[in-house]
């Protein structure tokens, strides 16, 4: 039996107006940092140490463990980032989240500044996102009106400005160390570390970056202990995660579940993929991870599961490919995303991005030889490991793991003259006005 949907971030959502403060309230919102406020900041790092809550952003470092980085007694001033910057190709879950519960990331904020003596953080929002910079803004100022921010916090000697910053449309600012040069007000770019952020981040002052689940996830840790989120997932991915399931399957959306579970389990969820046709290629974790097919169906969604399996969980983005996707096509999509947000700073990722598109438009015309795939593969070696930032390696994934999967699709290119496919039956549209998607709530 599949396991069980795990409403938490997700709880409430279909409730009337769950984003105000009275609607958040009415969920057991702000009791938890009373809580945390009656614990010794130490005290709450410990706490979510031993819940082994993983960092929600991609790379799944452990959150307590990366708080407990920052240095104490340094004499300066130290900072939270919120990292909603949102943008990887099939992410979708910290928009949804802000825009539904966006108090329980206010909560998070406080209870993460108060454990790493903060007293200012900012939420990093991609300044595209309008509606959730006013979300956010307005919850802001709900918290502010109701004590939980600025002076002396629920009447304690422990103050926090919270400040919400749109961003200017960027992939590359989610990479924490360009986002914050971007906040700085200079060209986001990936720093060189060390130092790291936990000790020079911010205004070159202690910075703990985190991502908005990560945060998000921390209240009701504190609510309902370790042992309960423990009870959750495994035991070195424990807890309730959003796993994002977009493309061809029958109801796509957020569904909150424990890690490790299956995208099998997830697909009965999801009402499978679209009627009438089959899985082809999946991402375990949005387009920087290797792709994934049918025989992977039972691999656990966790760290270790998905890794052991050759891809990454990343943000637990799975896009659905079925039958009627072309591999080559959806590599050249990828790619071109890439080739556009790579940030220009080293020559692998500039240039060898934009020669991947070269050659794989060519491809997808039926123009390449076989030779052309030895190529491509070259470019991704010349890319991956050796790129300044991490980008690079997400840029060459989609290529690399198609070739392994569908190297005969490349060639069927190249026989033929041309794409074997109709790319209007990958539509939405093509069995009929939205064939696929859910109607009604
Ligand atoms: C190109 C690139 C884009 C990224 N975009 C995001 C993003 O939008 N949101 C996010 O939380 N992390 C993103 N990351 C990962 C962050 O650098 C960082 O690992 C993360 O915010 C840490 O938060 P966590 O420990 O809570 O997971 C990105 C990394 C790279 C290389
Ligand atoms: S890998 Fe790409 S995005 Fe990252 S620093 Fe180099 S050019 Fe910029």
């Amino acid at each position: 039996m599949a396991p069980e949907l795990t409403p938490v971030l997700s709880r409430g959502w279909l409730d009337s107006e769950p984003w105000t403060l009275a609607g958040y309230q009415r969920r057991d919102g702000y009791t938890a940092v009373k809580q945390a406020l009656r614990m010794h900041p130490d005290e709450v790092i410990q706490l979510v140490k031993d819940s082994g809550l993983r960092g929600r952003g991609g790379a799944g470092f452990p959150t307590g463990m990366k708080w407990g980085f920052i240095p104490q007694n340094d004499g300066k001033p130290h900072y939270l980032v919120v990292n909603a910057d949102e943008s990887e190709p099939g992410t979708c879950k910290d928009i949804p989240f802000m825009m539904a519960n966006p108090h329980e990331l206010v909560e998070g904020v406080i209870i993460a500044c108060y454990a790493i003596r903060a007293s200012h953080a900012f939420i990093y929002v991609r300044g595209e996102v309008l509606h959730v910079l006013r979300r956010l803004q307005a919850a802001v100022r709900e918290a502010y009106e109701a004590g939980f921010l600025g002076k002396g916090v629920l009447g304690t000697d422990f103050d926090l400005e919270l400040t919400v910053h749109g961003g200017a449309g960027a992939y590359i600012c989610g990479e924490e160390t360009a986002l914050l040069d971007s906040l700085e007000g200079k060209r986001g770019q990936p720093r060189l570390r060390p130092p790291f952020p936990a000790v020079a981040g911010l205004y070159a002052s202690p910075t703990c970056v985190n991502n908005v689940e990560s945060i998000g996830s921390v209240p009701a840790i504190v609510r309902n202990g370790v042992d309960w989120f423990r009870g959750m997932g495994s035991e070195k991915s424990p807890g309730f995660t959003l796993y994002s399931l977009s493309g061809h399957v029958k109801y796509p959306g957020q569904y909150e579940a424990p890690l490790g579970i299956t995208l099998r389990e997830l697909l009965d969820y999801a009402g499978g993929v679209r009627p009438g046709h089959r899985l082809k290629f999946w991402t375990p974790g949005g387009s920087s991870t290797p792709m994934f097919t049918e025989e992977h169906l039972d691999v656990p969604l966790d760290y270790e599961g998905v890794g052991a399996a050759g891809s990454m969980l990343g943000t637990k983005a799975l896009q659905i490919f079925d039958e009627t996707t072309c591999v080559v096509r959806a590599a050249l999509r990828w790619t071109e995303f890439y080739a556009h947000e790579s940030c220009g700073k080293c020559t692998p990722c500039r240039e060898g991005t934009y020669w991947l598109v070269q050659i794989l438009k060519r491809m997808e015309k039926g123009e390449g030889t076989e030779e052309d795939l030895g190529k491509l593969l070259d470019l991704c070696d010349n890319i991956v490991g050796k790129a300044f930032c991490a980008l690079g390696d997400g840029a060459a994934a989609p290529i690399q793991s198609s070739l392994k999967y569908f190297r005969d699709e490349y060639l069927e290119h190249f026989e033929r003259g041309g794409c074997p496919f109709d790319p209007s039956l990958s539509t939405a549209w093509a069995d009929g006005p939205l064939s696929f998607a859910r109607t009604s709530a």
